[in-house]
């Protein structure tokens, strides 16, 4: 896709508004850490791998203003930017991997000087990107060999180019099979509350010339039912050490009724999406967003005043409901802790 998701530009993060699109491409201009981090909170920035990277420019942009010239200053101040980062978003564990990298960065720098230590970390949170597409293109090719020719795919969300440095891990997935011309085409799910498919996949879609049809997330089991859908691909936000998958809400379900039509089920994620330090989904800390999205559509309340109202923006998906997770490393057939150890640790 053209458009750029994320750039470090002079001084300044630059990233598509997210929230605006499709009815307009503006972009936002972060000047400091601090517009960074409403940036990922408020939205304009959104996708576990797009976190990662704009987390990583956050942190690199919060060490460009600290004045401190001692080591141990400097570090406990950049400790106080990397904590701000990362209380933005809980589910997308690539915000907590692209910060853990700056400080290991950071660690392995200490006897530099500040001067050198802050280019270092801005060149650091370019490499995040670059290899963020690089990654994903990876994701793209090993998945592009599960999709045949003719077949109608399904997604939820928008796991695309928007969501990524760029190229995407599931649309990665359906650029790979387009490039090798297959003809595919796309349903993809309007991924109620906040439209990701609606507004972003839809339109990444089309920028590129990939056939799509839009569907609300309703309307998924009946096409399923009626034959229309040959593979479903989806994203993910974290996949814990057993292969259980959180992703947007409403995959899960997805994911049932793909079992009982036969339809496999796949989830394309960069190795950093994985989180070895949780035995299983249970272990997901699900992001509750706030009830406007619910009861209101483009500013305009729907619900009636005082209703009740929840809204998970994740669900986890059990691994036994999953064909293969597609990674750069590899695509991993009925996933479990044994298998997801062997090829990516
Ligand atoms: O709330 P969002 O829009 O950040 O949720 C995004 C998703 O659930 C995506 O499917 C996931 O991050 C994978 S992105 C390659």
């Amino acid at each position: 896709m053209s458009v750029k998701t994320i750039v470090y530009k002079g001084d300044n993060v630059v990233l598509i508004d997210q929230t605006k699109l499709p009815l307009k491409e503006e972009y936002a201009v972060c000047e400091d850490y601090k517009a960074v981090g409403r940036a990922i909170k408020n939205m304009l920035i959104r996708g576990a791998p797009a976190i990662g990277v704009a987390a990583a420019m956050g942190v690199a942009l919060g060490a460009q203003s600290i004045a401190e010239e001692s080591f141990e200053k400097f570090e406990c101040e950049l400790n106080k930017v990397c904590a701000h980062l990362a209380g933005t978003r809980p589910t997308a564990v690539n915000l907590f991997w692209a910060i853990n990298r700056m400080k290991k960065v950071l660690e392995a720098n200490k006897d530099k000087s500040i001067k050198q230590i802050k280019k270092i970390l801005k060149d650091e949170s370019k490499r995040v990107l670059k290899e963020d597409i690089e990654i994903c293109k990876q994701i793209g090719a090993n998945g592009a060999d599960l999709i045949d020719d003719g077949d109608n795919v399904l997604t939820h969300c928008n796991a695309g180019a928007l969501a990524t440095g760029g190229y995407g891990t599931a649309l990665g997935v359906i650029r790979g099979a387009h490039g090798q011309k297959k003809k595919i085409h796309v349903y993809a799910d309007e991924t109620r509350p906040f439209l990701q498919g609606a507004r972003l996949t839809a339109w990444e879609l089309m920028k590129d010339k990939i056939p799509v049809t839009l569907i609300t997330d309703n309307m998924a089991g009946y096409f399923m039912q009626q034959g229309k859908i040959d593979k479903i691909v989806v994203g993910a936000d974290r996949i814990a050490s057993n292969g259980d998958a959180a992703n947007k809400i409403g995959t899960y379900s997805l994911a049932v009724l793909a079992k009982e039509h036969k339809i496999p089920f796949y989830v394309a994620a960069p190795v950093s999406t994985f989180d070895f330090d949780i035995k299983n989904g249970d272990g997901i800390p699900i992001e509750e967003r706030h009830e406007k999205e619910v009861s209101h559509v483009f500013g305009k309340r729907v619900a009636p005043i005082d209703v009740m109202i929840c809204n998970p923006a994740f669900d986890v998906t059990p691994n036994k409901y999953i064909t293969a997770i597609i990674t750069e490393k590899g695509v991993i057939e009925n996933p479990n802790r044994k298998k997801i150890l062997e090829l990516l640790k």
